[in-house]
């Protein structure tokens, strides 16, 4: 099975008092995790088996419980997530005490509760996967981290919309905390993507040309602001709306070249664009079906169609033409795995980050447009998280 976890060093019991009482095994030598999704019962009874001393040094936090998002089955997220509260362990030798700040609502959030996504933690798990936490207390072999730091899980499953949280340091890594909170809360996800998007596939020069759909997405907005830092144009693809010119408006303002409709993939104005810029190197396709494959008719010979999102739920056509007579690249990406092909590069992960952070305090680089929602109204987040059209992150704050 393909668990997210490589080892969470937690027990839950369900209480009577229909509580849920998180226990830190002390005598775990499995690599930590103190969060509650992840591994089976069985697992984590092996890993135990095994005995270290990474949890002697352990101290009584300051905190002792927090409030989680938990879901229990699979399902409508609406029915199946509730908040509760939760007792955390202590902080063991190699593990820190964060408070969580911020935590966004991404689609996979909401496909790892319906069941869909490909990697699914055991249940009961807390929801969420990105979001950015404030050190409060480090245990007494932390080496890199110290309280007051911000920092960003180094992998997808960690379980973030809680108020708190005891993890291993080395799920985590850090940030600077003086970026703005929400661009902190968002950076792990969407805008890594968008950058490896931008720099694993195709050599692009300034003044090549990118064309994704779903362009108002954060990963889209983020693909906007990084390709015109580098000097990339940018034709930008979004479903018609009532208030499109406004979206047009706030997507140029990022920096997009055009933006244009879905529609517009199939009419002749966009002969027209390519008359003034050259045709796209590379299209960025999060949605899917029918958007994609009108991408992939633009895009020039040798070039690539990189998928990393299926919003449509559609299989892409690709025309035989495409592949023969263009020889277009058809690949995918996903970053989750790119975080895996590199968790033994410390390098590589946190220059990734350097390179955006870097963006962000020359003011390239802006948080995608959120609203943000206190903890308690986690239901209504998450139904607009699920609305088409919103053009706006959902981000709970704690
Ligand atoms: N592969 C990876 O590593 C990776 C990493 C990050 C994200 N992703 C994926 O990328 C996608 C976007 O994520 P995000 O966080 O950037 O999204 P987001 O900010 O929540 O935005 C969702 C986007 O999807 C569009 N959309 C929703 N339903 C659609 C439909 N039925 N047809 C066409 N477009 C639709 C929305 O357009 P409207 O405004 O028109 O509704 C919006 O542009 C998701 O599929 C996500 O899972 C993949
Ligand atoms: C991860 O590594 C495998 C094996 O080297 C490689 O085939 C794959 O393309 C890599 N994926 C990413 C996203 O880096």
């Amino acid at each position: 099975p393909v668990g997210i976890q490589t080892g969470v060093v937690l027990f839950w019991f369900k209480m009577k008092v229909s509580r849920i009482l998180w226990l830190l095994c002390k005598k775990s030598g499995v690599r930590t995790q103190t969060v509650c999704t992840g591994v089976s019962t069985n697992q984590q009874h092996k890993q135990l088996s095994s005995t270290s001393a990474v949890y002697r040094y352990s101290t009584t936090s300051s905190i002792s419980h927090c409030t989680a998002l938990i879901y229990r089955k699979h399902g409508d997220p609406a029915q199946v997530v509730q908040s509760e509260s939760m007792n955390l362990p202590n902080v063991g030798a190699k593990c820190v005490l964060v408070k969580i700040l911020a935590a966004p609502i991404n689609p996979s959030d909401i496909n790892m509760i319906q069941g869909t996504y490909a990697i699914l933690p055991d249940l009961p798990a807390v929801g969420g996967n990105e979001g950015v936490a404030q050190v409060l207390e480090v245990g007494s072999q932390v080496k890199a981290l110290k309280p007051g730091d911000w920092v960003i899980p180094r992998d997808a499953g960690l379980g973030t919309w809680r108020t708190a949280a005891v993890l291993a340091e080395e799920d985590v890594i850090s940030l600077p905390n003086d970026i703005p909170l929400l661009s902190a809360a968002t950076l792990g996800v969407n805008p890594c993507t968008a950058l490896r998007m931008l720099t694993d596939f195709e050599d692009l020069k300034p003044g090549d040309t990118v064309i994704q759909n779903a362009a108002n997405s954060a990963v889209g907005q983020a693909v906007i602001q990084i390709a015109a830092a580098k000097g990339i144009q940018t034709i930008n693809v979004v479903r018609d709306r009532p208030d499109f010119t406004t979206l047009i408006d706030r997507l140029k303002a990022m920096g997009a070249s055009h933006v244009i409709k879905e529609e517009t993939l199939r009419r002749p104005e966009l002969k027209e664009l390519f008359k003034s810029c050259p045709r796209p190197k590379l299209a960025l396709n999060g949605v899917g079906g029918k958007s994609a494959t009108e991408l992939l008719r633009h895009v020039q010979v040798g070039g690539s169609i990189v998928t990393y999102g299926g919003m449509a739920k559609q299989p892409i056509t690709v025309p035989v033409s495409a592949l023969i007579f263009k020889n277009i690249k058809v690949q995918g990406f996903w970053v989750t795995q790119w975080k895996r092909n590199h968790s033994q590069d410390e390098g590589a992960l946190r220059s990734m980050l350097d390179e955006l952070c870097s963006l962000i305090c020359q003011g390239k680089l802006t948080a995608p447009a959120c609203s943000e929602v206190g903890l308690q109204d986690f239901g209504t987040a998450l139904d607009k998280a699920m609305q088409p059209f919103t053009s706006a992150k959902q981000v709970l704050v704690m």
